[in-house]
């Protein structure tokens, strides 16, 4: 491209993202207090690569990629080779202007065995990583399972489905507090605990690919729907439980941290104002929300899943009851998108999770029912974020709220992202609205910081801000416009300074 017409390009890029930052937005970083972080994300399997490397077993995750079971038969054995590339990456997010970092630790490469030694390679990186972050001024977030569990304790005793997973996880947390907790602002024991647990044995979309007829996403050849989500949940309440009141314990009162869980979140609107559809949506609410929060908060399921569930609801006994309710200094959720929900009778035959919770969810009022959970390419509704985090607020007791997710998938790979720009930022203002209404939520990070390994679509969509090259074997990073415009917005407090600052970005790229 010539000089002049490079000129151009930039001077097109600049009143575009001026447009979105200037323009279109109604507010400003100022308008959020100062200890509200902005971040982005990542997570280890979907970001690290280098599986078979420096002493990393196998996680759950590479045995069900190597098994062909991604829609494009894709692996996260490189993945954005972050193992690799983390200190450029680190240097990318703070050019960036990014307040915090949300990302996960590989499990199976920090503790290979699932129990006992610490590999010191996968230590050495996860220290080397938090180190360059803080040197950044970049604050810490990290989750511990990022629904990759080490593929040997899936082995020795089924995962999540066995109580033993609350000794040996409870166990790999303090390793990860011990090591690296005095750096470290936020814990999340789980990513989307609920989603997670439906995901691994009720659809089969996540390893170990568990499910029964007829209520998997494929073929099921083990597994059980009806009960071992449940299960698998109540294990997973528990350990999290375990590991908040270890930390509690032995770690807040130096470290200064705070412990929660992650939870999806979509929002749900009443079809119809019939009694039936908004009951059906609160009993969505109930099971998406309640099933996880419910016990964290107040100690026990929700009601109405006791009633529909009944004996394939594992009950709490009084001690575990007491060990789980307040084990939570904050609520996460990952949020996109928003369903219409209407009832859906009771089926009298075997029922999963999702028959239990007796609703069809749409992705539109004109649009027929989903069938199986919730409905795929569901368009932009900010306002159901803002609502969702209001509903947390009122139901479950104010606590802290981090929107620990939040973007917009495509699968065009173009650096020009203005669409991505409007869901972002519709979102922020969405979030902004809540607090204005008295919702505690403390931080946002947008999905993802660069293009990923997806957990559902391999690497058929993209999330980045910033776009990697899966062509390039060097996998190298450029800044999608998005980038640019959040950080104008984050470090120039959404201002026309940023327009200036785009064009010589732009000049200096195009030039280079
Ligand atoms: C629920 O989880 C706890 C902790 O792992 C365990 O002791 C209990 O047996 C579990 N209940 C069922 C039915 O699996
Ligand atoms: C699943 O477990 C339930 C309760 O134990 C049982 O009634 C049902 O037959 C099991 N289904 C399968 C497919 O094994
Ligand atoms: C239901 O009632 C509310 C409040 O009266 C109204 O705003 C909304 O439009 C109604 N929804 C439908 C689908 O009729
Ligand atoms: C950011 O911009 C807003 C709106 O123009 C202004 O009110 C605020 O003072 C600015 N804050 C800083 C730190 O510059």
């Amino acid at each position: 491209m010539s000089l002049g017409a490079a000129a151009f390009f930039c001077l097109l890029l600049s009143l575009r993202v001026q447009d979105a930052a200037a323009a279109d937005l109604g507010f400003t970083r100022s308008d959020f207090p100062r200890e509200f972080v902005f971040g982005a994300g990542t997570s280890a399997y979907q970001y690290e690569g280098a599986v078979a490397e420096d002493g990393r077993s196998p996680s759950s995750w590479d045995i069900f990629t190597h098994a062909g079971s991604m829609p494009d038969k894709s692996t996260g054995d490189v993945a954005a080779d972050g193992y690799h590339k983390y200190m450029e990456d680190v240097k990318l997010m703070s050019e960036t202007g990014l307040e915090a970092y949300r990302f996960s630790i590989s499990w199976s490469r920090l503790i290979p065995n699932g129990r006992g030694a610490v590999n010191p390679k996968g230590l050495e990186y996860y220290n080397n990583l938090i180190d360059e972050l803080v040197n950044h001024g970049i604050q810490v977030h990290i989750t511990l399972h990022h629904v990759d569990l080490p593929q040997i304790l899936e082995d020795q005793y089924g995962g999540w489905l066995s109580p033993r997973i609350v000794e040996d996880f409870t166990a790999y947390a303090d390793v990860c507090f011990r090591e690296f907790g005095d750096r470290v602002a936020s814990w999340t024991t789980m990513d989307e605990a609920n989603i997670g647990v439906l995901g691994s044995y009720g659809n089969a979309l996540f390893p170990p690919g568990r499910c029964s007829d007829p209520f998997g996403a494929t073929k099921c050849t083990a597994g059980n729907s009806s009960i071992e989500p449940y299960i698998a949940a109540n294990n997973t309440l528990v350990a999290h439980a375990s590991v908040f009141s270890l930390y509690r314990e032995k770690y807040q009162h130096k470290q200064k941290g705070i412990v929660g869980i992650n939870i999806y979140s979509y929002w749900s609107y009443p079809l119809t104002n019939a009694t039936v559809d908004l009951e059906a949506t609160q009993r969505c609410k109930d099971f998406l929300y309640g099933w996880i929060l419910e016990p964290l908060v107040f100690g026990d399921y929700p009601q109405v899943m006791k009633k529909n569930a009944g004996s394939r609801l594992p009950p709490f006994t009084k001690a575990q009851s007491e060990l789980i309710k307040g084990s939570l200094d904050f609520i996460g959720i990952n949020h996109y998108f928003s369903v219409y929900v209407n009832d859906h009778p009771l089926d009298t035959g075997v029922r999963d999770y999702t028959a239990d919770m007796s609703v069809d969810l749409r992705r539109s009022r004109t649009d027929p029912p989903a069938g199986q959970g919730p409905p795929t390419n569901v368009p932009s509704d900010p306002k159901g974020l803002q609502l969702a985090l209001e509903y947390l607020k009122e139901t479950y007791g104010n606590l802290p709220i981090y929107v620990q997710e939040n973007g917009i998938g495509s699968a065009d790979d173009s650096l020009d992202d203005t669409d991505r720009i409007g869901y972002l930022s519709s979102y922020m203002e969405s979030t902004l609205k809540a607090m204005r209404n008295g919702a505690d939520v403390r931080g946002y990070f947008a999905w993802a910081f660069l293009d990923l390994f997806e957990l559902l679509a391999g690497y058929q969509s993209r999330y980045g801000l910033y776009q990697v090259d899966f062509a390039d074997e060097r996998l190298p990073r450029q800044a999608r416009l998005s980038a640019r415009w959040y950080s104008g917005f984050l470090k120039h407090n959404g201002s026309s300074a940023l327009v200036s600052r785009t064009r010589v970005n732009q000049a200096l790229n195009l030039v280079s």
